[in-house]
């Protein structure tokens, strides 16, 4: 194969150099430098796959009027919550990138999926043998034959078998170990995923075949690679969840064709994933006895209710300096609700270790958990419990004010399914809604909350 000629370019300012070296001259920036390819690949080496029929796009400029935009029909991909999240199904000819902590079955979701697709799906690792792929699908589901799986990490062999295979839709786990011929450096580095991403981007343009990739992330919780490579990507979809219990969520970080408000619950099961239609049910402990620090929240995620557990603890602290701590929630934000508990109702917190935890290993930022938060603390810390069909909803201000919450009444109606018989939302909420089963207790300081409920 013809040599490539490849540079040097520098990240952040542009800067170009022969070799690699630590620190640009030009900006003073560390570890900036990485290799580009600078001239084409000869074309006669590879070229990529073309779909049998499909006439190249060509760009010509159109009236917006004029364009069609039922082409941009989705594919359905037979998971309700993957489907939720894309905004309504893949768009053919977009890429969709992955991201997510490792264990926390990224290749399990897109398997699933991929075994369910009732197109001619190809799905490409450079992780897992084939043996041990075929092994995990016996797992979820053993009887689906337009599935093919490939092993293989080079590109340019990964299109060849494409332009053979001419699949309706492309996954590759992962973006991190596939290679170019046309870079150097080692597959994972920042020119590789770059060069790879590119390639991929091009075949699924010009063939309108959705592509799915599956990304690491590093140890701060980016997706490894530049960040670059999230720009050029249609999609960014973010699967996340404590490894240690079995809710897993999967969001988008960005998507071209959809909001980034929706949200997609799963169970981690010993048959691979299971999708949640009804999360509220699930997350609340269905429990006969009362408990003092417990509060349940009526949050939104997206455009879904979400009523969730928020347990507290408070206890005389051991050593001089109190700890807090907090799980699924914002530290500082519970430091921030502590200070307003302290100085608006009296409360003397000061001396007290309060831990924190939302159950289920969901992470929360609906301002609306604030009341449950501040109601969980108040009934630990007098160790008396609240009625268990009390909910919350609604934000805690600096001056002990409660705040209205977008969507309250979306909340109440689901709080009224799930039989609250009570539900603390703030007085200066706009409310229309007259439900039968349910009370809505208005309530507009801090103090108001605790006469009622301590
Ligand atoms: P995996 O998809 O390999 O994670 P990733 O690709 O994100 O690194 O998922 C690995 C975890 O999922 C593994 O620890 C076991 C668990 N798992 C199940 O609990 N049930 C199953 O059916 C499967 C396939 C995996
Ligand atoms: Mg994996």
């Amino acid at each position: 194969m013809a040599k490539v000629k490849t540079t040097f370019f520098c990240q952040s300012c542009g800067a170009q150099y022969a070799k690699w070296q630590g620190q640009c001259n030009s900006c003073k920036a560390w570890n900036t430098i990485v290799e580009e390819v600078i001239q084409a690949p000869e074309k006669s080496d590879w070229k990529i796959p073309t779909k049998g029929g499909a006439t190249k796009r060509t760009s010509k400029p159109l009236l917006i009027n004029e364009i069609d935009a039922s082409q941009e029909a989705r594919l359905d991909t037979f998971d309700q919550e993957f489907n939720r999240v894309l905004g309504g199904g893949i768009v053919p000819g977009s890429l969709t990138l992955l991201g997510g902590e490792p264990g926390i079955g990224k290749s399990t979701l897109l398997l699933q999926v991929a075994l369910k697709l009732p197109y001619k799906t190809l799905y490409v690792s450079g992780e897992e043998s084939q043996k041990q792929i075929k092994m995990r699908a016996e797992r979820i589901n053993p009887n689906n034959s337009n599935c093919y799986i490939l092993t293989e990490t080079k590109t340019q062999n990964i299109f060849k078998q494409i332009e053979d295979l001419q699949p309706d839709i492309v996954i590759v786990d992962s973006i991190q170990t596939l290679h170019s011929d046309y870079i150097e450096s080692s597959s994972g580095s920042i020119s590789q995923i770059k060069e790879c991403t590119t390639e991929l981007i091009k075949y699924a343009k010009e063939t309108s075949t959705p592509v799915v990739l599956i990304g690491h992330i590093t140890k701060d919780g980016h997706i490894a690679g530049p960040k670059i490579l999230e720009h050029m990507v249609d999609t960014v979809l973010q699967f996340e969840g404590d490894r240690n219990h079995v809710f897993r969520i999967l969001r988008a970080n960005k998507n071209r064709f959809g909001s980034t408000n929706e949200l997609g619950i799963y169970e981690m099961q010993g048959s691979g994933l299971r999708e949640v239609s009804n999360p509220s049910e699930i997350l609340i402990s269905k429990k006969d006895e009362e408990l003092s620090g417990n509060a349940v929240a009526a949050t939104l995620e997206g455009m879904r209710p979400l009523m969730i557990e928020v347990q507290a603890l408070v206890s005389t602290a051991v050593y001089g300096t109190p700890q807090r701590s907090a799980t699924g929630f914002n530290a500082k934000r519970l430091n921030m609700l502590l200070a307003v508990l302290e100085k608006r109702a009296g409360f003397r917190l000061g001396a007290k270790d309060v831990f924190l935890n939302i159950t289920g290993g969901i992470t929360v930022d609906d301002p609306a958990i604030d009341l449950a938060v501040v109601a969980a603390i108040l009934s630990s810390n007098e160790d008396e419990a609240l009625a268990k069909d009390y909910c919350f909803a609604a934000e805690v201000g600096l001056s002990g004010e409660i705040r209205p919450v977008q969507r309250v009444e979306q909340r109440i109606l689901e709080a009224e399914k799930l039989g609250f018989s009570t539900i603390f939302v703030s007085k200066y909420n706009k409310i229309s809604l007259k439900p039968k089963a349910i009370k809505i207790q208005l309530i507009s300081k801090i103090e108001d909350l605790v006469d009622l409920i301590v």
